[in-house]
């Protein structure tokens, strides 16, 4: 396994659209995702995609622990609002429930930086795993976040192009002063 060079906004291969990925068992590409979780974790990121480490392919990683997870819900509630460490290959989503959520978010390819992101809270999504079985999910929260913002990378675009108030685009130590206080 090894850690992989993080692009970073500016670089070409990230304002690419990926290609699909044609054999999901080949061994290069379970060499791929090792290396990409690897990294995602070595990061400490939630998700990574592969146009993220200079490979032009529709393959992300990502999980959303329960840490993440709106810690006001019920513990019934809250099922749709995490992964397991999941790869998802030749995704796709479908959005469930219009209405959008703000929320922080940051990414590897732009460091140092958090914005405020709508997006839909509600979705569903479809891809391949890692064995080329089909994954199907309903996500909500955070969950739904991540998989959006990883499935962004794959169409060429990173979470600034998204946001709607670039006073909301800042550096990482910063953001106490957005917070209030519980
Ligand atoms: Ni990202």
């Amino acid at each position: 396994m090894a850690i992989l060079k993080i692009a970073r906004m500016g670089h070409p291969v990230l304002s690419l659209p990926a290609k699909p990925v044609t054999d999901p068992t080949a061994p290069e590409i379970r060499r791929l995702v090792n290396d990409m979780v690897e990294t995602m974790i070595d990061a400490n990121g939630a998700g990574l995609a592969a146009p993220q480490v200079h490979v032009p392919l529709r393959l992300v990683v990502f999980q959303a622990p329960d840490g993440r997870a709106d810690q006001s819900l019920a513990d019934e509630e809250r099922f749709d609002h995490t992964a397991p460490l999941t790869v998802l290959i030749n995704p796709e989503i479908e959005i469930l429930a219009p209405e959008k959520e703000g929320g922080w978010e940051g990414c590897l390819s732009v460091p140092g930086l958090r914005g405020w992101v709508e997006r839909p809270g509600h979705i569903r999504y479809r891809g391949l795993g890692i064995n080329g079985e089909t994954i199907e999910r309903v996500a909500r929260g955070f969950h739904a976040r991540v998989v959006q913002h990883e499935c962004d990378h794959l169409e060429g675009r990173l979470y600034p192009s998204r946001m709607e108030d670039l006073s909301r685009l800042i550096f990482e130590s910063e953001i106490r002063h957005f917070q209030t206080a519980p």
